[in-house]
């Protein structure tokens, strides 16, 4: 079987002021009824021989996470809770280490849960190529084509095999310096690395095993000595404290030889700003999109989210407004990306 291993303990703020510490973006509805935390889990539907999710978050999320799986009628799913925040490679560890507890090892599909794919189909088959390479050994990450020098990403050079097929990873480097990114991008060699990932459960701990065995160890250590009733497993506070604060993709995809990549085209976005969210937002006669109670007249190229109040705009143009009980964005749209140093000036003021 696939067990799909879901993370959703990510903080993210990027979203400012809706998503926020407490209240990041994976469980946000962004577009429509349902979260992207819950578009993920929904996208599985159909997937051959797929076992029941394993969720990873903190502690502190437990409750919405809970709650958005009754929403969508998921009563199957368990939930490991991280004590604090250690970041990729241990979530996928303790992922992997309680996959293998009846003696299976199964092949782990790994998802972000806060990403949008518009394609369900052509998920769908990459993940079925993607399980047989797995069979075989492999680590899969799924190539993005690029369209900038976007330095939030993983860059993949991949060689052999045919677009679409299996190729195998020569390069891999986890968010490069700006320069970097812009060789990569006219050289026209690399994918972005969409931060998913299927692998057989024990190839995984192996490979972190050789590159951090202190994590491995700390990850055996929580769950040895988790706590668990009937969908929550609560991992040991002290031994996980103990594991380094690693990605997956600088811990093991930087450095394993065995990794591979398949190109995905299914209109993929990991929704990294406010632009990204109006990229994939339904759209009116005058390409504005709102959500909540919004009233807009004489509006074109506005995004426009009323969250706990109405909201009204006149005669706006390219422009994002974000509504929320104790803070308001106004922002050109084409400044999307530099919601990052407002919120790091907030945080310097606290
Ligand atoms: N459980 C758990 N615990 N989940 C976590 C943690 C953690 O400590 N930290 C992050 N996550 C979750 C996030 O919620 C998200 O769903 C996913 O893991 C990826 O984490 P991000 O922090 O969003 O990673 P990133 O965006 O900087 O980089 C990754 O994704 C890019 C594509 O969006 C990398 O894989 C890049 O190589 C990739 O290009
Ligand atoms: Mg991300």
């Amino acid at each position: 079987p696939l067990v799909p291993v879901i993370l959703c303990g990510g903080s993210g703020t990027r979203l400012w002021p809706l998503s926020r510490e407490g209240y990041p973006k994976q469980f946000l509805r962004l577009s429509g009824e349902t979260s992207m935390l819950q578009q993920t889990l929904q996208r599985l539907t159909g997937i051959e021989a797929l076992a029941p999710a394993l969720l990873v978050c903190n502690e502190s999320s437990r409750f919405i996470v809970a709650e958005q799986l009754r929403e969508i009628g998921l009563n199957n799913a368990r939930m490991v809770l991280e004590p604090m925040r250690r970041n990729t490679a241990p979530a996928i560890a303790t992922a992997a280490l309680q996959a293998m507890q009846n003696g299976d090892d199964p092949i782990l599909l790994v998802l972000p849960s806060d990403h949008v794919i518009l394609d369900t189909p052509a998920f769908h088959r990459a993940i079925n190529l993607a399980r047989d390479a797995a069979e075989q050994g492999n680590l899969l990450t799924f190539g993005i084509t690029p369209t900038g020098p976007e330095t939030g990403y993983g860059y993949i050079r991949a060689e052999g095999g045919a677009a679409g097929q299996v190729q195998r990873i020569v390069e891999f480097v986890e968010k490069p310096a700006l320069a970097l990114a812009e060789q990569y991008i006219a050289s026209g060699d690399y994918f972005w690395n969409s931060g998913m990932f299927v692998f057989r459960a024990s190839r995984y701990l192996e490979e972190l095993e050789r590159f951090q065995p202190a994590v491995v160890a700390a990850c055996r250590e929580a769950l040895a000595k988790a706590k668990s009733d009937l969908d929550f497993i609560r991992l040991d506070h002290d031994a996980y404290a103990a594991s380094p604060d690693i990605a997956v993709d600088y811990a093991v995809m930087e450095r394993t030889s065995h990794a591979a990549t398949i190109a995905l085209d299914a209109g993929w976005n990991d929704i990294g700003s406010w632009a990204a969210v109006f990229d994939v937002a339904k759209k009116d006669a005058n390409n504005n999109s709102a959500q909540g109670d919004v009233l807009m007249q004489d509006c074109n190229d506005c995004l426009v989210h009323g969250n706990s109040r109405l909201v009204t705009a006149i005669g706006m143009r390219n422009t994002v407004i974000v509504e929320t009980a104790d803070a308001v964005l106004v922002m050109d749209a084409d400044q999307a990306q530099h919601t990052k140093t407002l919120v790091a000036q907030l945080i310097a003021k606290d």
